[in-house]
């Protein structure tokens, strides 16, 4: 039988994902991988849900099973599945070892790649390992949980944006389905285009520590660029939605996401009002930054509505919001 070349990437993609999903019920598997994921609060439904797995530790345990089941070498590099030895090319060994894994799929439900945790604590070793682009798998284009999530999103009219997968199914076990992680990267075009298929509301939940809050903002802008509505939530320092909603329990973090979803104004008023307290000369900068993200946004009624928030909440004319806004229009001209 002959198969296209997206069709055979599909497949060999599948049989990993079913071989990391049956290595967790090996006796490695249960001793490493399933005790981990129990230890994190993961219920057997949800590994079931999410394709969660094991890759057994040693170099070639995927590689010796796809071989004996007919997939070729060139298949399973090109599906980022196998890596060539360095130097040595014809030396071949398996990308994901020792580690538990995180099937990615596509919106359809189809696997195009996996993330795959480290159990250490060595920080030596990268934290996650993830398969690389693929003819199949293009990250940029791609949000980890959108096939669970996105019956959910629909439903809901709104879409929650994570950093992490462990942060998506920590969500799904307190209920909350429409939830989406971004894989650590920064938000892109694509992706934001993909939730706008079920929503056009997006509220971002990025970790408590500095780099999140650096992620919200650009992922914010980008959003709005969108044409989309974008709120944000601020997790306590340290936390992130995983460990917070396993710190307080499912009610207590439902509870907490509705009474702390910000719109981006409040959101930006709120990480400069310490400063701006400190030295009122500040307050220059916040309104240039508010003014910068309104800048963004596409539909002018909205941006006006945005406008006059703004000018509310910073406590000034709307008329100094509108002049600085078209200090920027004019730059771009
Ligand atoms: N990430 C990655 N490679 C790394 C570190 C992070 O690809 N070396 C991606 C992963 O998708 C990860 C996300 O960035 O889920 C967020 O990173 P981080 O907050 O460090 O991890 P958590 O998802 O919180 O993972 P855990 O709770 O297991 O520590
Ligand atoms: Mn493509
Ligand atoms: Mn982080
Ligand atoms: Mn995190
Ligand atoms: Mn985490």
């Amino acid at each position: 039988q002959a198969y296209n070349e997206r069709e055979s990437l599909y497949i060999v993609l599948g049989y990993a994902r079913d071989f990391f999903v049956k290595n967790l019920q090996t006796e490695e598997g249960k001793a490493i991988g399933l005790s981990y994921f129990k230890e994190r609060g993961f219920s057997q439904s949800i590994i079931e849900k999410f394709d969660l797995g094991y890759a057994l530790d040693g170099w070639s345990h995927l590689h010796d099973a796809a071989k004996s089941d007919g997939h070729s070498n060139e298949l399973l590099l090109k599906a980022g599945l196998i890596l060539q030895k360095e130097g040595d090319p014809s030396r071949l060994y398996d990308r994901f070892r020792g580690r538990v894994t995180f099937t990615i799929h596509n919106l359809g439900g189809k696997p195009i790649g996996f993330g795959a945790r480290i159990l250490t604590q060595d920080k030596k070793q990268p934290k996650y390992i993830n398969s690389p682009e693929t003819d199949v798998y293009h990250k940029s284009d791609i949000l980890y949980g959108i096939f669970q999530a996105k019956k959910s999103i629909r439903e809901k009219d709104n879409c929650y944006l994570v950093e992490g997968y462990t942060d998506v199914i920590s969500m799904h076990l307190a209920g909350i389905e429409n939830v989406v992680a971004s894989s650590g990267t920064s938000l892109t075009e694509n992706q934001i285009k993909l939730i706008k298929r079920f929503s056009d509301n997006i509220t971002v939940l990025y970790d408590g520590d500095a780099a999140g809050i650096k992620a919200s903002l650009r992922g914010i802008d980008m959003i709005l660029e969108g044409g989309l509505n974008v709120k944000a939530v601020v997790f306590p320092r340290g936390e992130d939605p995983d460990s917070y909603a396993r710190k307080v329990g499912s009610q207590e973090f439902g509870e907490y996401l509705e009474k702390n979803a910000q719109d981006f104004i409040s959101f930006k008023i709120g990480l400069y009002a310490e400063e701006v307290a400190k030295d009122p000369i500040k307050q220059a900068n916040l309104i240039k930054e508010v003014v910068s993200s309104l800048a963004k946004i596409p539909d002018p009624i909205v941006r006006t509505v945005y406008i006059k928030k703004s000018a509310s909440l910073l406590g000034l004319d709307e008329e100094i919001i509108q002049a600085e806004l078209n200090k920027i229009h004019l730059k771009e001209k």
